[in-house]
């Protein structure tokens, strides 16, 4: 796919996605990052990107015209994915990378000041928040999605199963994890992991998945797709906790 990214500054690109899985997947072009400077699209010789705003205020805001050339020159896709960064936005989600991710390309707006121009949102099939606090500038959040979607290319994962087995990426937070020492600091494994029997393993994944999403997101369980199964597992976490605060 096609990353393309409107910055005024550029220079803090690729920043932290030139290192590991990301900078791999980029300089393996699986994905091709293209990153432009905002200031390209104006036309004073002070080559002005913000102005004062209407009805007065602090701040500056910046000005639709050099994000309209921009876009007009660098969305070549129907299907682009045009996106603007504002905590004013839709909270970024897995849903959301992995529609981005199904594109053939994403343009990215970054804003700075006070943001953007309203009629620029005119132009935008996105714009996302990566949270509920306000940053500098959209070139960090832009990092964030781009890392988010990237994980979502073919390819990009060394082992295919592991965005499907990520928070969210079915409605649920993942299960717990542990590796070697099977005992650490009087601390041990669930027996069940190393018992090796897979059924017994996937289910414990599966309930565990489901147990820490009730427990801190019951916010994703209200809305997650649960199987039967998914079910009687919850009337298990369920009945263990009544017979624990007894
Ligand atoms: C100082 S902020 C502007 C904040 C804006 N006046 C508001 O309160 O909504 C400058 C830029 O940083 C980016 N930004 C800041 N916080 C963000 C967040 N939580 N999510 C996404 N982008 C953010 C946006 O691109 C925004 O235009």
């Amino acid at each position: 796919m096609f990353i393309d990214v409107v910055t005024l500054f550029p220079e803090m690109f690729p920043g932290p996605l030139a290192g590991s899985i990301t900078g791999r997947a980029l300089s393996a072009g699986l994905a091709d990052m293209r990153v432009h400077d905002l200031r390209e699209w104006t036309h004073d010789a002070h080559r002005t990107a913000d102005d004062r705003p209407f009805g007065g205020g602090a701040g500056m805001v910046m000005t639709p015209g050099p994000i309209f050339e921009a876009l007009d020159d660098v969305v070549g896709a129907d299907d682009a994915g045009v996106v603007l960064m504002t905590p004013a936005g839709t909270p970024f989600d897995q849903e959301i990378a992995k529609d981005l991710a199904a594109r053939p390309q994403m343009v990215i707006i970054c804003g700075r000041y006070e943001g953007v121009d309203e009629r620029v949102r005119g132009r935008l099939t996105h714009a996302v928040s990566v949270g509920d606090f306000v940053l500098t500038g959209g070139e960090l959040p832009a990092m964030i999605i781009i890392d988010a979607v990237l994980r979502l290319v073919p390819g990009v994962l060394g082992d295919e199963d592991s965005a499907p087995s990520d928070s969210f990426y079915n409605g649920l937070l993942d299960c717990p994890h542990y590796t070697r020492p099977a005992v650490f600091r009087g601390m041990a494994v669930p027996d069940v992991l190393r018992r090796g029997d897979h059924g017994e393993v996937r289910r414990w994944r599966r309930k565990e998945a489901l147990r820490r999403t009730r427990a801190l997101r019951p916010d994703l369980l209200t809305r997650a797709q649960l199987s039967d199964e998914d079910k009687a597992l919850l009337r298990e976490i369920e009945e263990e906790e009544r017979e624990r605060t007894q």
